[in-house]
């Protein structure tokens, strides 16, 4: 069975190309390159061929190319029968997305109804869109349910919410058409082989890539955001999840929605349903990897909630998917990987 990833050569695309394959799914990749390199895929290929089981897939075919572009996704859809798609390809930088909403529109959602468009002219009716608990705004208290009133507060946060909505405004208008839409809480850590991992250009804009670079010395100290929130110890609480834990939670997603028959669109969030403070994750990180992270508290960030955590029970139930890797697993991974990588 094939399936089609876009941004498959991204953090989350990059793992969960991994977990298909191991899965035994062949996958055709389109990736624009604009937030990564040809090299993840070739490592991609190194850890599934380590991996000797005769149940594989395969890597299909790789196409460089914008999901905007119709005819480069036509072409896909035109070569290959493709099962289903998983829609990661998008920009994700929040700062830059209040600088250049247009872009963010434009790509965006330009990228989603480009795809839907020619999955409809080829009958294909199955596709995982990433979304983000981002969605779930600043008026909400966590644990955070899937039937929660959404929000967002900035362009990046929108082109999530909108693409949900478009999703499922398809859904409506062709029955048997099927979204899945899985609201990601915070991804970090890194493939346990040290091959692949979240590899941020500039200045990281989240935690944990933040305290990767401070651990081994591209960065002074990390400044916390804030420590007057009403929180356990002040700092803010988040839903850490591995990204392999998130991988595999797309492949119990694309398998439950092939064989599903529940009309429209279906919304799960992926997180553990912990939360952990940013002074316990940078905590931690130092002591699992025994490495100094200094730091500094520093002022709140604009558009920042004291809590954020997920309420895991639905993926549990109908999916049968839970998280299953702790803080630990998650320090340690995304240390292998900053510490092992070429820089
Ligand atoms: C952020 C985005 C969110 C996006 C998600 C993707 C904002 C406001 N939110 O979520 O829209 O979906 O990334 O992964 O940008 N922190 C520090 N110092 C730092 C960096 C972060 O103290 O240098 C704190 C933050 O205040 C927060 C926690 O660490 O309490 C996690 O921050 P981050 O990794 O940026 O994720 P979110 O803010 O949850």
């Amino acid at each position: 069975m094939k399936i089609l990833v876009t941004g498959g050569a991204g953090y989350i695309g990059s793992h969960t190309v991994v977990e298909l394959i191991e899965a035994g799914y062949d996958v055709v990749v389109i990736d624009d390159y604009s937030n990564s390199n040809p090299s993840v895929l070739e490592r991609v290929q190194k850890i599934v061929s380590q991996n000797d089981s005769a149940d594989c897939g395969e890597i299909s075919e790789i196409v460089e190319g914008d999901v905007c572009d119709y005819e480069a996704v036509k072409g896909i859809f035109d070569r290959h029968d493709i099962e289903a798609v998983i829609h990661f390809a998008g920009f994700k930088a929040v700062g830059e997305s209040v600088e250049k909403p247009l872009m963010y529109y434009q790509n965006n959602l330009g990228a989603t109804m480009n795809l839907i468009r020619v999955m409809e002219e080829a009958g294909v009716k199955r596709i995982i869109f990433s979304s983000s608990a981002t969605v779930y705004g600043m008026n909400n208290e966590a644990p955070f349910d899937e039937s929660m009133p959404t929000s967002c507060t900035n362009p990046y946060g929108w082109t999530k919410l909108m693409s949900e909505q478009i999703l499922s405004d398809a859904a409506v208008a062709d029955e048997s058409f099927r979204p899945v839409l899985l609201r990601y809480f915070n991804p970090v850590g890194a493939h346990p082989s040290g091959l692949i991992g979240e590899n941020p250009r500039g200045i990281p804009n989240n935690l944990m890539p933040y305290v990767q670079q401070v651990a081994s010395g591209i960065r002074e100290k990390l400044t916390v955001f804030g420590d007057d929130y009403d929180t356990p110890d002040g700092t803010g609480v988040r839903d850490y999840i591995h990204v392999v834990d998130l991988a595999k939670g797309h492949v119990k997603a694309l398998e439950w929605s092939l064989k599903s028959d529940e009309q429209g669109c279906a919304v799960f969030n992926l997180g553990t349903g912990r939360g952990t403070s940013v002074v316990e994750l940078v905590t931690a990180f130092a002591e699992i990897n025994e490495v100094p992270v200094p730091y500094v508290i520093g002022p709140r960030r604009a558009g920042d909630i004291a809590t954020c955590y997920a309420d895991a029970s639905r993926a549990e139930k109908v999916l049968g998917w839970k998280a299953e890797k702790n803080i630990e697993d998650m320090c340690r991974d995304a240390w292998r990987w900053e510490t092992g990588r070429e820089q």
